[in-house]
């Protein structure tokens, strides 16, 4: 498997914030964590890429017991890992070949030329001609989303996190990121950890889905699983989508 949780507990300012979580997703798998607002899901996708010491429990990633890891082997772990912020979080005074090359530029001072050749390869694999030049606010939304996953994927990365992807995007443009998702994880064959309370994703992208509600994983299982949980709130927050999904505008 390639991360793997057990019984996984984070404390911040005194309050409990995630609750015994225990997960495992394997090789090449599209993993989703479908929750409300504040359930914290991005607490634990911090807790996965080590930027919060969990109170206790376990949690191994690649093979690397979070806790335990050598500086070197966390910026191996990082180089083999990609990142996909909520709301790209791109750098407003940098160009977009600035933006997705920064890793390049900032660890390994690769010269420009080559750099720009990289970051045109993974603009193209997102979908994006034209725009190296550009500054992130003369980018819509949906393409700086597009910017934001191509920086995730400049180091080539085995595992893409991502947080909220398609938040804040139109009907439209949030298919259209779907449909990317789902384009480089078959290119590229990278597993993904996608955090999220789009149902859309959770029932188009995910191969398992772990619903969490108040820090706590209800349940795990296939979109047609969860549909018919005895769990009442997975239940009804499943459903509520389909109906609100089957709508026609
Ligand atoms: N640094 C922090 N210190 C204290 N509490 C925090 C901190 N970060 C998050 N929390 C709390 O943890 C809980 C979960 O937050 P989190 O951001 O993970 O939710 P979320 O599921 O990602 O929500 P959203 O869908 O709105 O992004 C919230 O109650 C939040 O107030
Ligand atoms: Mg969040």
């Amino acid at each position: 498997m390639i991360i793997e949780i057990n019984n996984l507990f984070v404390k911040l300012k005194n309050k409990e914030i995630l609750k015994d979580i225990n997960l495992v997703v394997e090789n090449e798998e599209s993993f989703v964590i479908l929750g409300p607002s504040g359930s914290g899901k991005t607490v634990l996708l911090k807790t996965m890429l080590g930027l919060i010491t969990p109170t206790s429990g376990s949690l191994v990633i690649l093979g690397h017991d979070i806790s335990r890891v050598t500086p070197k082997e966390l910026l191996d772990l990082r180089r083999k890992t990609g990142m996909v912020f909520q709301n790209a979080a791109l750098f407003d005074s940098m160009t977009v070949w600035e933006n997705v090359g920064f890793s390049l530029i900032e660890h390994f001072k690769l010269p420009e030329e080559e750099v720009r050749k990289q970051v045109q390869d993974v603009l193209s694999a997102v979908g994006l001609t034209d725009v190296m030049d550009k500054m992130p606010e003369e980018l819509s939304g949906g393409m700086r989303k597009r910017v934001g996953i191509a920086r995730a994927l400049i180091f080539k990365p085995q595992i893409i996190f991502y947080d909220e992807p398609t938040a804040g995007l139109d009907v439209i443009t949030s298919a259209s990121i779907v449909k990317l998702m789902r384009k480089i994880h078959n290119q590229f064959h990278t597993t993904d950890v996608i955090v999220t309370h789009d149902l859309t994703i959770a029932r188009k992208l995910a191969d398992q889905i772990a619903v969490i509600s108040d820090g706590r994983i209800l349940d795990t299982g296939k979109w047609e699983y969860l549909l018919t949980s005895e769990n009442e709130f997975i239940r009804h927050f499943l459903n509520e989508g389909e109906k609100y999904e089957n709508t026609t505008y």
